[in-house]
């Protein structure tokens, strides 16, 4: 049986890493070998790709160029990790996908529909059976990182993460079915239950 793709969301400084570490650990709990990878990245190639993405040097990418470069790094993950793992039956989570291209390349840079034209091949029919969103208000957040410690993304206008924000919220109303949008101001272990009950009715099972 194929496994199970859950897939975390949300603007930057959302607390997604700590959600991730904490659903890992549940599952390994309960018996289950889960794959928890990342987008950029996940790959020898897409880790390179994230290089560059992310390197603050990069302030000329254009946006068709960066939009094109996390299509790139989705092919070769999707290809490479995301499809055999799910083939072979292991649950994979992963740190973004394609949700993360319509709300930053989308909606930040302004690229719309172009944006599903290029990632369709790139995910080559794989979707998440579910993704948790996480949804913190950029204004709230923006302190929560030193400035040297940004890399080229994060250090974008309070204006394009607040576009950014706007993409996550319409994504999240468009395919409410499969997208469970928690507030990121709750306590992390009310964040955790609430995953934790969501991955059970997915699962049909205990976690
Ligand atoms: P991370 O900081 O969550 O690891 O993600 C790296 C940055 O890349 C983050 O600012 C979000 C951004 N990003 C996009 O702009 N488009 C994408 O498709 C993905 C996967 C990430």
């Amino acid at each position: 049986m194929r496994g199970l793709f859950i897939t975390f969301e949300g603007p930057d400084a959302s607390g997604k890493t700590t959600q991730i570490d904490i659903l890992k650990k549940r599952l390994e709990n309960s018996g289950m070998d889960p794959l928890v990878t990342r987008e950029p990245g996940g790959t020898f190639v897409g880790e390179k790709i994230r290089e560059i993405l992310l390197d603050k040097n990069n302030a000329g990418i254009t946006p068709v160029a960066e939009m094109l470069l996390y299509a790139a790094s989705r092919a070769q993950h999707v290809s490479e990790v995301i499809k055999p793992a799910l083939e072979s039956g292991r649950t994979v989570i992963s740190d973004r996908f394609y949700d993360s291209s319509e709300a930053y390349q989308g909606y930040g840079r302004g690229l719309g529909k172009m944006v599903w034209r290029v990632n369709e091949p790139a995910v080559d029919g794989i979707w998440p059976d579910l993704t948790i969103m996480l949804m913190a208000d950029p204004d709230d957040v923006k302190g929560r990182r030193a400035d040297s410690e940004k890399d080229r993304m994060d250090s974008e206008s309070l204006a394009f993460q607040q576009r950014v924000k706007k993409g996550f919220e319409a994504v999240a109303e468009r395919d409410s079915d499969r997208i469970l949008r928690i507030d990121a101001g709750k306590s992390i272990e009310e964040i955790a239950d609430e995953i934790a009950a969501a991955v059970e009715r997915l699962a049909g099972r205990k976690i």
